[in-house]
């Protein structure tokens, strides 16, 4: 059961069907991509439709090993959140808002109900993150939410044919 969590300006939710068109009107953009490595662009129809349908399928499965919340603004899919990779006790957090609501906390207070989302409900102990070095707002946002840094990956993420060196962050409990 994945929990419906109110904040005051958006709330987070499971993906469901007739999000596909304000998911990808919202993320289709050089600017949310170009410091992402998951998130193809552009971002068609074809990819909105098969993320929304991967993550119903992810929500009903026992054993998560995935979990993506939609971060719901007036009824739109203004971004995302989710916890990739969890095995054990620990997986990997990652994160976008359309570029129309950046700048406001957004991201900081969603970081903060997913951390506490993955510790109380899923016992994780460690969450990482992994920033390229020239994303500024991304690194601000795992530092307020008490994200430390524990390295410098070289050469780590490949995006259009470049490899980028990257940060590693890290929080743990
Ligand atoms: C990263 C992202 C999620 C931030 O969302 P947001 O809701 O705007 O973040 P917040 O408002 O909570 O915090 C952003 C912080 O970064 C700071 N910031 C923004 N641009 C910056 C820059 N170029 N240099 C330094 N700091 C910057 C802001 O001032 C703010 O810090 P402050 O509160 O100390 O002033 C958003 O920019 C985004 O979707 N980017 C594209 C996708 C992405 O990079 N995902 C993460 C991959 S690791």
């Amino acid at each position: 059961m994945i929990p419906v969590i109110k904040s005051k300006l958006f709330t987070l939710r499971p993906f469901r069907r007739g999000d596909e068109h304000s998911l990808q009107k919202s993320i289709n953009s050089r600017n949310v991509t170009k410091h992402t490595v998951f998130i193809p662009y552009p971002y068609t129809m074809k990819h909105s439709r098969e993320w929304v349908a991967k993550n119903i399928s992810f929500y009903r499965k026992k054993k998560k090993t995935e979990v993506n919340f939609a971060i719901g603004i007036g009824g739109e899919v203004a971004g995302g959140i989710g916890l990739r990779y969890i095995e054990g006790r620990k997986a990997e957090l990652g994160y976008w808002l359309a570029e129309k609501h950046w700048g406001k906390g957004i991201m900081t207070t969603a970081v903060g109900l997913v951390t506490d989302y993955a510790v109380k409900q899923l016992r994780l102990r460690r969450l990482y993150a992994t920033v390229f070095t020239s994303n500024k707002a991304s690194a601000r946002v795992l530092e307020k939410s008490g994200f430390r840094v524990e390295g410098k990956l070289r050469r780590f993420h490949k995006k259009g044919g470049r490899l980028f060196d990257a940060l590693l962050y890290a929080k743990v409990r």
